[in-house]
């Protein structure tokens, strides 16, 4: 069993989590049909946390369920107060209106049971040249279903579709032979399909295998030698309270939801003995995929990772290690299944040092003064695999003051058979099959903190003067900055022209040199969603047509696609923003949604190697100079071999 809690943001433990589930299922009769969606601790506010960690003040631990009767569909969300053991708020939700609760690993092998033994279904993939035996091997992916109007005959239903590929053998890659024109719109709760959808067109299965397991892939390149990182001292970090890290004036409290993975509480900077807050909550709260192709197969397609599959809920337990080869601390997540049987997620988070090459260098040629500090960053890092394709979510703290979020993009991509004598709506990986072209979005939010509670945002950006007597030589441009003072003046989109960026500022504040201390947000990977504004895909994944967002704080506002994704007409962002409060000066929070957009090609197949995409935050007059002079100066001898010590220049 987990240690018990000791601060008002630790996760709940198991024992809560059982506590929680039993309240619930006694004082609501919850029976066999009931499932929890969604069990996690109910964050305390703010005010709450503060006056525990001022003056000791109880804050009661609570719990967020979200519950679902799968016998009538009903949805309930609950907070349930852990140390009364009571009820404090119990809500049926409209799912026609809400949206669905997020989808359950029980779903995804009912999916499966369901589609494979449909009767129509088992017609059609016989059509395509398949027989009895095979259809054991056949690999079904469980997709959620989107929003496609309020036709009456999806009306009030949970549902799922389920897309087919081949698999000679269980282990093979079946996304190498997907099953074209063929997808099973499944009811979920009455468990059974509904419609079939069937193209009739019958492209043949693709058939060259192209497996990526160890046994498959044959021998291995033999030129590697072995790298070996050490830490023989240990690490230069400390974990305290079970989750509190500290580590090179950086001090953060580790927390982890069902819907999110990795959450960074109380982010804060020790400068000069003060312990400076920045970031009160930062997660990726969701993430949309919307594929651009108008086949059977992919129009519908647009996964909401975080809300209607759980990024957390889908980590990665890496009890075999973590990619990373020196020292390092895992932390493992009490969690609990559909029906709230709990278990460990064993070493979901993994947190080291890494040697980031130089921080700051500088040789007075005239002098011979030659001096040069390398840089070390903390990484706290989780992965999760969501059906076909895998993400890691990497943040990474510097040691001079910089934030920054890495999503590493890997897995497999969606595929699709070549229709002779078509033109795909992607790229060919090979001679007989496409990924079609589609877009991945993240919806970071930063809860800012910039040195207290009161931030604005300000937008700058560099442009051109004319030449005329003002400018005679015309070298001269001029930056430009404004504080946005509502919700829509801040709904912006980046602009590599003009340098374009975005700063978070404590206007209460001043620095040694007249400016208000800030953090400046590093857009850097930034496309926008291309489907329709109007258009359902659009709609939903709303937060993916502007880079920022600017709220005031809001309890309920908690994730950029909304509360509930799933089934959901469009929520989240867009929607908020048109109440057009006021954020200057005020508890706000910051939205950047970043991506990729992701037209395939051959390498990308079978596995595609990491895309990295992510931001960074940045101290902008936020230090008095460059925190980071105080690193110590030297090698570590231990790491240089005879031989390769000559690379280093002469230090002194
Ligand atoms: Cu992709």
């Amino acid at each position: 069993m987990s240690t018990p809690a000791k601060h008002p943001l630790d996760l709940l433990t198991e024992a809560e989590l059982t506590l929680a589930s039993s309240i619930l299922k006694i004082q609501k009769n919850l029976g066999k049909y009931h499932r929890f969606p969604l069990l996690q601790l109910n964050e305390p506010s703010k005010q709450a946390i503060a006056a525990f960690e001022q003056s000791g003040t109880a804050c009661p631990r609570e719990a967020f369920a979200v519950i679902l009767d799968k016998s009538t569909g009903d949805t309930f969300e609950a907070i349930v107060n852990l140390e009364t053991q009571s009820i404090c708020s119990w809500e049926q939700l409209d799912t026609d209106k809400n949206g669905q609760a997020p989808l359950m690993i029980e779903e995804f092998d009912d999916l499966v049971k369901i589609v494979q033994e449909d009767s129509y279904w088992i017609a059609a993939v016989k059509k395509r040249g398949l027989t009895d035996e095979d259809i054991q091997n056949i690999q079904i992916d469980p997709w959620s279903f989107g929003h496609w109007g309020d036709d009456e005959k999806y009306k009030g239903r949970r549902l799922m579709r389920g897309v087919a590929f081949y698999r000679k053998k269980l282990t093979d890659n079946g996304y190498a032979h997907p099953l074209e024109g063929l997808v099973a719109i499944v009811d979920i709760n009455e468990r059974k399909v509904i419609e079939l959808i069937d193209d009739g067109t019958h492209i043949p299965i693709p058939q060259a295998e192209l497996n990526y397991d160890t046994p498959s892939l044959g021998q291995p390149r033999q030129d590697l030698k072995p790298l070996h990182i050490v830490q023989p001292e240990g690490v230069s970090f400390t974990v305290d309270d079970n989750w509190k890290v500290s580590w090179q004036n950086w001090e953060f409290r580790v927390g982890f939801t069902p819907r999110e993975g990795l959450v960074i509480h109380q982010l804060g900077y020790n400068d000069k003995g003060k312990v400076r807050p920045i970031i009160y909550r930062a997660s990726v709260t969701d993430m949309g995929v919307p594929y651009s192709d108008d086949v059977a197969n992919h129009y519908w397609k647009c996964a909401f990772d975080g809300g209607e599959y759980g990024l957390g809920r889908l980590a990665n337990q890496l009890e075999l290690g973590c990619d990373w080869l020196g020292a390092l601390r895992y932390f493992d997540i009490p969690s609990c299944d559909d029906f709230c049987k709990t278990f460990v997620m064993k070493n979901a988070i993994c947190m080291h040092e890494e040697d980031y090459g130089t921080m700051w260098k500088h040789y007075e040629f005239r002098t011979g003064v030659f001096e040069v500090r390398r840089s070390r960053r903390l990484v706290i890092s989780f992965f999760c695999t969501v059906a076909n394709y895998d993400y890691g979510f990497y943040w990474y703290l510097y040691q001079d003051g910089t934030i920054q979020l890495e999503a590493k993009l890997t897995g497999i991509i969606q595929t699709s058979a070549i229709t002779p004598g078509q033109t795909p709506n992607g790229g060919k990986v090979t001679p007989e099959i496409y990924g079609p072209t589609h877009q991945h979005f993240f919806s970071a939010r930063l809860h800012m903190q910039v040195d207290g509670d009161h931030n604005s945002v300000t937008e700058t950006e560099a442009l051109p003067l004319p030449m005329d007597e003002h400018n005679v030589r015309g070298n001269l441009f001029k930056t430009v900055s404004q504080t946005f003072k509502n919700e829509l003046e801040a709904c912006r989109e980046a602009n590599g022209a003009t340098g374009r960026f975005w700063k978070i500022i404590n206007p209460n504040v001043k620095n040694h040199v007249g400016n208000h201390p800030g953090y400046k947000l590093v857009a850097e990977h930034n496309p926008i969603i291309l489907a329709h504004p109007n258009s359902s895909i659009g709609r939903r994944a709303g937060f993916a047509q502007k880079h920022l967002w600017v709220t005031p704080y809001a309890e309920k506002e908690r994730y950029g696609s909304g509360e509930y994704p799933n089934q959901n007409y469009g929520d989240g962002l867009p929607v908020w923003v048109q109440q057009n409060r006021p954020i200057e000066n005020t508890d706000l929070v910051v939205w950047h949604t970043f991506g990729h957009t992701h037209i395939c090609k051959p390498e990308d197949f079978p596995v595609m190697p990491v895309q990295y995409v992510g931001f960074k935050l940045q101290p902008n007059n936020f230090f008095e100079l460059n925190p980071a002079m105080d690193l110590p100066a030297g090698k570590d001898h231990a790491s240089v071999q005879d031989g390769a010590s000559h690379c280093c220049h002469k230090n002194t």
